[in-house]
Order: C-alpha cells, then sequence, then structure tokens
C-alpha cells in the first residue's frame, strides 16, 4: 500500500486541502471549501463569469444602495460557488461567514441562516453546508445556537489553542480544523529551533486535543489542518479527519513509507487529562487564550487576513455593479 492508502486504513477521513475547482475535480474529496480570497481568484477566469453575474443581478434586485448590494452580492457569490463544488463533492461544503463579524456573535448567527437560507433557495439543504467561523468566543458561542437551536452544522476554524478546542467540544459543534503547520510556524520563526514531527508543536497541539476528546466522550470531529510536510501528516494517523493540500497528497501516493496508526481513541480514554469547563465562563476562556501567546497572535493576524480577502472581494463585485 502507498503512504495515502495507509493513512486511510489507519482510520483518517483524507479531505483535499483546495479550493480550486480543477483540484477538487481531480481528487474528488469528500468535502471541499470555499473562501473568499479562492473565489477572488477563481472568479478571474472566464468560466466562472456567469457565476458574478447571478450575484449582481441578484444584489441590484434586492437592495438599492451601492454598500447593501455589495454585500448581497458577496453573499450569493460564495452560494453559488458552494453550490458549484457540490456538483463535484459527494459530501459537504465550508462556507465562511463574514470575518468582520468575528467578533459578532448576533451578526455571525444571522449571517449564518441568510447564507442557508440562501442555499435553500437554489435548492440546496443545511445538510450539505458547514458554517466556517473563526474560534472566538463570540464565534463559538454563536455556533452553539446554530448547532443547538437550527440544527445548522459549524466548521470552527482558526483554532490553535487547547482552550479553543475545549470551547467548542462543550458548545457541541460538528467540527473543528485545527491548524498544524502555522503552529510550527510561529515557534519556529519565535524560537529559530527547527522541529522534527516528535516535537512539532503544532502535531503536538492536535495530539492533546484528540486525546481529551475521546477521553471525555466529545463528539466534536477533529480535522488537522494547514500541513507544512508528510512528517506532520503521518504523526497525526489515526486523527478522525486530515485536510491535505494536493501536492502532500502526491508525495504520499508516491511513498511507500510505513504509515502505522499513532491516535488512538482506546489508548486516549486511558490519557492523564484534567476536564477543563469554559461554559458560561467568558472571562476564564479569554485568559487561557491571552495567556497563549502564539494563539492570540495567530487568531489576530487569521481574522485580519480573512476581513481583508473579504473586503478586496467586496471592491471587486461593487465595480461591477
Ligand atoms: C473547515 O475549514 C477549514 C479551514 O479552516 C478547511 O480547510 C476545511 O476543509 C473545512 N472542513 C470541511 C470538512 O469542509
Ligand atoms: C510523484 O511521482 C510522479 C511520477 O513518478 C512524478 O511525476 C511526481 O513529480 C511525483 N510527485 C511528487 C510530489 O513527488
Ligand atoms: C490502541 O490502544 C489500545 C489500548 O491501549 C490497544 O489495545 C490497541 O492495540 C491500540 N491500537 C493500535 C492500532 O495501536
Amino acid at each position: 500500500m502507498n503512504s495515502l492508502e495507509q493513512l486511510k486504513a489507519a482510520g483518517t477521513t483524507v479531505v483535499t486541502d483546495t479550493g480550486e475547482f480543477e483540484s477538487i475535480a481531480k481528487y474528488t474529496p469528500q468535502d471541499a471549501t470555499t473562501n473568499p480570497s479562492l473565489i477572488l481568484a477563481a472568479s478571474k477566469k472566464p468560466e466562472y463569469a456567469k457565476l458574478i453575474d447571478i450575484a449582481v443581478a441578484y444584489a441590484k434586485e434586492n437592495a438599492n444602495d451601492k454598500e447593501t448590494q455589495a454585500n448581497l452580492a458577496l453573499d450569493r457569490l460564495l452560494v453559488e460557488f458552494g453550490k458549484e463544488i457540490l456538483k463535484i463533492v459527494p459530501g459537504r461544503v465550508s462556507t465562511e461567514v463574514d470575518a468582520r463579524l468575528s467578533f459578532d456573535k448576533e451578526g455571525t448567527i444571522k449571517k449564518a441562516l441568510e447564507l442557508i437560507e440562501l442555499y435553500k433557495s437554489v435548492g440546496i439543504s443545511k445538510d450539505r453546508i458547514l458554517i466556517k467561523i473563526a474560534s472566538t468566543w463570540e464565534g463559538i458561542q454563536a455556533a452553539r445556537e446554530l448547532e443547538s437551536k437550527y440544527g445548522i452544522h459549524c466548521n470552527l476554524t482558526l483554532l490553535f489553542s487547547f482552550g479553543q478546542a475545549v470551547a467548542c467540544a462543550e458548545a457541541k459543534v460538528t467540527l473543528i480544523s485545527p491548524f498544524v503547520g502555522r503552529i510550527m510556524d510561529w515557534y519556529k520563526a519565535s524560537t529559530g529551533k527547527t522541529y522534527t514531527s516528535n516535537d512539532d508543536p503544532g502535531v503536538i497541539s492536535v495530539t492533546n486535543i484528540f486525546n481529551y476528546y475521546k477521553k471525555f466522550g466529545y463528539e466534536t470531529i477533529v480535522m488537522g489542518a494547514s500541513f507544512r510536510n508528510v512528517g506532520e501528516i503521518t504523526a497525526l494517523a489515526g486523527c478522525d479527519f486530515l485536510t491535505i493540500a494536493p501536492k502532500l497528497l502526491e508525495e504520499m501516493v508516491n511513498s511507500t513509507e510505513p504509515v502505522p496508526q499513532i491516535l488512538n481513541s482506546t489508548a486516549a480514554k486511558s490519557s492523564d487529562f484534567e476536564k477543563v469547563s469554559y461554559v458560561d465562563d467568558e472571562a476564564a476562556f479569554r485568559f487561557a487564550l491571552n495567556e497563549d501567546a502564539m494563539a492570540t497572535e495567530k487568531l489576530s493576524q487569521g481574522i485580519r487576513q480573512f476581513s481583508a480577502d473579504c473586503v478586496t472581494l467586496v471592491d471587486e463585485l461593487k465595480s461591477r455593479l
């Protein structure tokens, strides 16, 4: 068996980490994702121009001022791209809530409901959507309500710390995508050290989250994301889901290196974690997050990046209105 087949045999569901239509078509992953930067890139291609036309027409029909129109066009465009992706993948598509709402619980809920409603209007049920939300306190509380009150599935992203993972599990969100490579990047830049998969802080972070979830029986799916090399991936063999870029997938297909199962939910039951809780304890959550310099910086940076991408796409849409 090649390394990729062995990874799957170790119990991991593999998802291709790409938003590009060509790659999605080539690797036909179970699930896929959209976000403003991928859409911006794709929308420059002539074959997707019609999706922009649909979004712009929809916005003009439903609002008069340019600002509202641009935001409506953005929502509709996300949904149109999601719809195209769902023609290719059998599973679900993640659609991002505007990152400028990352600290606005009610705004996030409202936006998620609007996106789900828009999907419904084009014939796609909420079962096939994951609403992607940044793992801030407000984002996690919004996800709690979306899951429990509306049955809407959420994918909590920009997750770098154990405390964020604890709060997501307590909110019973469907899936978290903790980052591996971005954590390692931060430590590498701040310590000057080179890490191997044995001491890679990103690998250790996801391992701890996995073991903690399995020990206490949380059902939230752990989906490791953002890998810099194959070593980080094989060190997490056995994780529920891993999302892997096409280049690394190809490397694994080309290799026959053994990939034994490392993460083990049975063994995790006897790991020595104490239970932590942030239910109704925003102050404790914020304090724990603030104590983690890496997670604090990476979360802020990620939100800034997602917001900037969003603004760029909105501006692009404005110029077409
Ligand atoms: C969840 O979001 C992450 C981005 O943080 C993405 O890489 C991943 O594909 C999404 N998961 C699913 C199952 O859509
Ligand atoms: C995988 O193998 C193919 C065929 O030998 C080769 O063309 C390709 O460059 C390899 N890819 C990687 C990422 O090593
Ligand atoms: C998982 O852990 C259990 C309990 O420690 C052990 O019996 C089992 O062999 C392990 N499975 C793998 C694949 O290592």
